[in-house]
């Protein structure tokens, strides 16, 4: 140990003499592997394996969190959402949103990326009615997954990134730190996508009229998102309620084969190509043939997404990043005293074996190692969702980090609560649970 940091002194001592001298200093882990390098040793090796992993992690990390891919082609040439949110004066049509009413529609305000007199003015619930606030939030990077461009203080444009959706903040108010990987259980992305100037793009690939639009939009709700929809013109389930899914959670994949609620997509990377280039609208390369079967899917075979190309790729060189971070992201284990500690070791017993959930949740990934994906007539429900997938199934979903959720259990969030989705099993399955079983498992999955 204090060879170590004596050492290091004589490294930094030498790097700042070095320095004065303007020769070339390097840090001594970096001096240390230049030499293996030059050896090719194993040594050598394992070290590139862990500098390439810290690299990825920081590049994915700015990716998730910061990327647009050229999307503002879309949101601010076609749809011209940046004029709904700057007023007049900012080059806006209207009055412009005032951060209140950004709040409202779900989006959420980092408070760390903000300078000291503006956290203490937007914790104290100041500035909120002000639209310029909005515009300050947007140019400090402050609002979730929104990045603009300025010109003179004006909003040039508008992108949209993946934390849009799949960040949070650490506060109910929405401001406050950030949580990359929470699913955004309050964005209304459908009342988001409403506010936009000029909603022709929609109306015309869907081929529905504006008012159409607009209902389809009000029905999902907050923390729901039909990332379908583009591809089958499928806006209603047969039973009249929406075909809007939950928007996930990015954390703890690592492990599961894959991750979508309907099976057959692929795994993480795919759906990453798939948003950004798809629903996203980024500029990139993006191929998959099946989505040029016109029966499964009219509207992707008729506008081409299956083969979609694009000579100048926003979106091809960081998916690698991307997924690596996004498989990095753990699940967050349940607070103190959320759950009884007794009572979940007895639904444990139970999930394992009477109640056979682990089965198809095995422990400790609570998906099947394989192919972890089921027929609908598997878990008893409507085949719907599964019937807008490649492969017509539901993926077994992971079931860690589930204390999260506030918008229901399944892809379309239909069981409100775990004891809902417990019933449904005991029901289907004739599993002959006691009133204390089901509290048990209840237990139990509130623990994962
Ligand atoms: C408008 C909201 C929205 C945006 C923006 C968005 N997603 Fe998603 N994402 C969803 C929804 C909804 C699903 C569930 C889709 C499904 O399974 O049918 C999903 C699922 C996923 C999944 C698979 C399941 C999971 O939990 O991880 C991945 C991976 C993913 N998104 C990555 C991304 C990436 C990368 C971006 C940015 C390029 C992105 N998403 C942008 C809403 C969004
Ligand atoms: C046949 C395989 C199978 C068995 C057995 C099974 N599940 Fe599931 N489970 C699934 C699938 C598939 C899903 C995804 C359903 C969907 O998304 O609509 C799921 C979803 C869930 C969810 C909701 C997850 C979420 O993200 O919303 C919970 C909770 C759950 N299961 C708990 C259990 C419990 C408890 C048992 C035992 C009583 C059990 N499961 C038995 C396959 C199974």
């Amino acid at each position: 140990m204090k060879t170590s940091i004596v050492s290091l002194l004589v490294v930094g001592l030498t790097c700042l003499i070095g320095s004065l001298v303007i020769m070339q200093c390097e840090s001594p882990k970096k001096a240390k592997r230049s030499q293996e390098d030059e050896s090719g040793s194993p040594n050598a090796w394992n070290l590139s394996i862990t500098e390439n992993a810290n690299d990825m992690l920081e590049k994915g990390r700015a990716v998730f969190r910061f990327e647009t891919f050229n999307d503002e082609a879309f949101w601010t040439d076609k749809l011209q959402l940046h004029r709904a949110i700057a007023d007049e004066k900012a080059g806006g049509i209207g009055k412009g949103l005032t951060p209140k009413a950004a709040l409202d529609a779900g989006l959420k305000v980092d408070l760390d990326v903000l300078p000291n007199f503006m956290r203490e003015q937007i914790k104290e619930g100041k500035l909120l009615d002000d639209t310029d606030a909005t515009l300050a939030l947007i140019k400090l990077s402050a609002v979730v997954g929104v990045v603009g461009n300025f010109e003179d203080n004006k909003l040039k444009s508008i992108g949209l990134t993946c934390a849009v959706c799949h960040s949070t903040v650490d506060s109910e108010t929405g401001i406050g730190k950030r949580l990359d990987g929470w699913p955004n259980q309050d964005l209304n992305v459908g009342a988001i996508i409403s506010m936009a100037p000029d909603l022709r793009v929609f109306t015309e690939s869907l081929n529905v009229d504006e008012a159409t639009l607009k209902k389809v939009l009000a029905s999902w709700g907050p923390g729901k998102f039909d990332a379908e929809l583009n591809l089958d013109g499928k806006a209603m389930r047969p039973d009249g309620k929406p075909a809007a899914t939950l928007i996930p959670e990015a954390f703890g994949h690592a492990g599961h084969s894959q991750h979508t609620w309907t099976g057959g997509w692929g795994p993480v990377t795919y759906w990453n190509a798939y948003v950004a280039n798809l629903e996203m609208a980024g500029q990139g390369n993006f191929y998959d043939p099946r989505l040029m079967d016109a029966t499964q899917y009219p509207l992707a075979a008729k506008a081409g997404l299956g083969n979609k190309r694009n000579t100048d790729d926003k979106i091809t060189d960081k998916l690698a990043a991307l997924q690596f971070y996004q498989l990095a992201i753990p699940a967050p284990k349940p607070p103190n005293g959320s759950f009884n500690d007794e009572a979940a070791g007895r639904g444990q017993i139970l999930f394992n074996e009477k109640a056979q959930c682990a089965t198809c949740h095995v422990p400790p990934l609570f998906t099947e190692p394989g192919y972890n994906a089921h027929k609908p007539e598997e878990i008893g429900i409507d085949d719907f969702q599964a019937n807008r997938s490649p492969d017509k199934t539901y993926v077994t979903q992971g079931l860690k980090g589930l204390w999260i959720r506030k918008r229901g259990f399944y892809h379309d969030g239909r069981f409100p609560t775990l004891l809902d989705v417990v019933n449904h099993y005991n029901n289907f399955k004739n599993l002959n649970l006691s009133d204390n079983e089901k509290g048990d498992l209840v237990e139990y999955l509130k623990s994962l």
